[in-house]
């Protein structure tokens, strides 16, 4: 079967390769590929500031963002053939790690989890994989190709989550929110704040392409400047990593905000900030910043329930770019209308 493999950190090494037909462990799930999607986490896999290859393996199976079809499902394992399934992404600590015994491995303590497709596991790029019950997310067929949308909504599920955690450590009834950045993971935050009955209001730099279009028809307001905001945000779902945007959020929030940061954006970028005025504002506002990542079983499901309840062809038109298997390196390329570029594993 073909499959999209790279050596992380070789961005010439990125390329189809033949490897055996998978052939499922006892009580796994043989899996046909339908769908992989693509965001910055490959990018950086390829071109090397985040991921490594599985133990013993010269090469990865890229990309962890996964829509399948079950094409072998064991009689207990509580899947059928014809399931449409999506993978999970991080895999528990196989040293002893509390958070991850618990079922938390989006908050391992070690740092010793796994991630398909990113971290020494093989991604689900390929024609066909194999996957333990207990790692696959069931989404109704009835979403189509926007499952393929299951993980991201994942990450954000568990970025509202948090808000709305530490929300209740206090009188917290917040009316405005703010998403900054308006990828895959900002559209997504955003349907999730309109679900909620928030007024939702959006900030990307783009004024021209599907993203203001797109945050319309949710209902929200684009902004490609905070100083037309309007309103000062009581929760913030950052999702741009850039520092500039980060730490001036942080200046105009309500009292008692919460600012969840998903994005990263290097580790080597400085920036002068005003510090002390950003502290005194944190402290006398009763602020809260609150990193997120990855997601568990429980935002899975959060994830695939917000996904049914949105508009199916608001969804549909945030994947506005597909590319074959054979040629998946295209994906790599950013192009400034992208939302969410998938892979098509059957081309
Ligand atoms: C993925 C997460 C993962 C993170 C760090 C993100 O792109 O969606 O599941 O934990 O990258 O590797």
């Amino acid at each position: 079967m073909k499959a999209a493999t790279v050596v992380p950190g070789r961005p010439e090494s990125a390329g189809v390769s033949d490897l055996p037909e998978p052939s499922p462990d006892a009580g796994e799930l043989l899996v046909d590929g339908l769908l992989a999607g693509s965001c910055a986490t490959d990018h950086d896999v390829v071109h090397a500031s985040h991921g490594a290859l599985p133990p013993g393996q010269d090469r990865l199976v890229l990309f962890h963002e996964s829509l399948g079809r079950v094409r072998h499902a064991p009689a207990i394992s509580g899947f059928a053939e014809g399931d449409h399934v999506v993978g999970v992404v991080r895999r528990p600590d196989p040293e002893p790690c509390p958070a991850c015994a618990a079922g938390q491995w989006d908050f391992c303590l070690n740092g010793g989890y796994t991630e398909c497709g990113i971290k020494e596991l093989h991604g689900f790029g390929s024609q066909r994989w194999t996957i333990e019950p207990r790692f696959a997310i069931k989404v109704p067929a009835s979403l189509g190709d926007a499952g393929v949308l299951t993980e991201p909504a994942s990450v954000v599920a568990k970025a509202w989550e948090q808000a709305e955690l530490i929300g209740r450590r206090a009188y917290y009834a917040p009316r405005h929110a703010l998403v900054t950045g308006a990828g895959a993971i900002g559209l997504l935050g955003a349907l999730l704040g309109v679900q909620r009955g928030l007024d939702v209001h959006v900030l990307d730099r783009m004024t021209e392409g599907p993203k203001p279009e797109l945050v319309r028809r949710l209902g929200a307001t684009y902004h490609t400047s905070l100083d037309d905001l309007g309103c000062e945000p009581d929760v913030v779902i950052e999702a741009t990593g850039a520092g500039e945007v980060v730490f001036d959020v942080l200046r105009r929030t309500a009292r008692n905000a919460i600012t969840v940061l998903t994005g990263i954006a290097g580790h080597d970028r400085t920036l002068p900030i005003p510090a002390g005025a950003i502290n005194d504002e944190l402290v006398l506002d009763n602020d809260v910043v609150v990193g997120s990542v990855n997601a568990n079983l429980r935002h899975y499901q959060l994830a695939v329930r917000a996904l049914a309840e949105a508009d199916q062809s608001w969804l549909g038109d945030l994947i506005n770019r597909r590319v074959p298997l054979s040629s998946w390196t295209d994906v790599l390329t950013r192009q400034d209308t992208d939302v969410k570029p998938v892979v098509d594993l059957r081309a």
